[in-house]
């Protein structure tokens, strides 16, 4: 898009994105780079309030309606707070984008994968990432750790295992039709050799 950066960590819940997006932020800030981390859905003022609806509200949420409101999320997000960054040349640490409304409203809602996709890539005027770590996870192993975590889950991760199965091979699917955008990495392995398989592939862009 610009001079910055811009990498996007994906996964299942559970999967250890976003201790992996904080370990990426630390040492690119120690490097001397400004380092804006981010998320969707809730990365922005507007972005809280969708978050809310879509992780918090009881009772159903049509699937189309549902994919609408990440893709609103994301249409405020990157117009307001990811586009500046980059336009001013920081890195863009970004937990989820659009793939994880591909693998969760395409697979997960079985809605169809080409047109959630495009309904993104209309919201953000085409935006992609430089660069996309899949942290690819069993949902059974992920389940356990977010027992462990003992939080209560949230509509999405409330989702049966056939979900979050689907989910997983989505994401799959995605990472191997775009082998340049993606990094897939074993989400098991310790999370200190994570961070440097992730910080080996984004060396030669800074
Ligand atoms: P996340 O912020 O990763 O949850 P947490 O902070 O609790 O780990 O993601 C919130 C949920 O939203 C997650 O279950 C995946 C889901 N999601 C979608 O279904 N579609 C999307 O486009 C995005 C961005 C997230």
């Amino acid at each position: 898009m610009t001079n910055g950066l811009w990498v996007t960590l994906e996964g299942g819940d559970g999967s250890g994105k976003t201790t992996q997006a904080a370990l990426l932020a630390e040492w690119l800030s120690g490097q001397g780079r400004t380092v804006l981390h981010t998320r969707e859905p809730g990365g922005s003022e507007v972005g809280t309030l969708i978050r809310d609806i879509v992780l918090h509200h009881r009772g159903e949420i049509a699937p189309r309606a549902e994919a609408l409101l990440y893709a609103a999320d994301r249409a405020h997000h990157v117009a307001t707070v990811v586009r500046p960054a980059l336009e001013r040349g920081d890195v863009v640490i970004q937990d989820r984008y659009l793939d994880s409304s591909v693998a969760y409203q395409g697979a997960g809602r079985v809605l169809d994968a080409v047109q959630v996709r495009d309904l993104s890539l209309w919201a953000t005027e085409g935006a992609l990432p430089d660069v996309t770590v899949l942290l690819d996870i069993d949902p059974a192993a992920a389940r356990h750790r977010l027992d462990a975590d003992d939080k209560p889950f949230d509509r999405l991760e409330a989702e049966k295992e056939e979900f979050h199965a689907r989910v997983r091979d989505a994401y799959l699917r995605l990472a191997d039709a775009e082998p340049g955008r993606f990094l897939t990495i074993d989400a098991t392995l310790p999370p200190k050799q994570i961070a440097e398989l992730v910080r080996t592939r984004i060396t030669p862009l800074l």
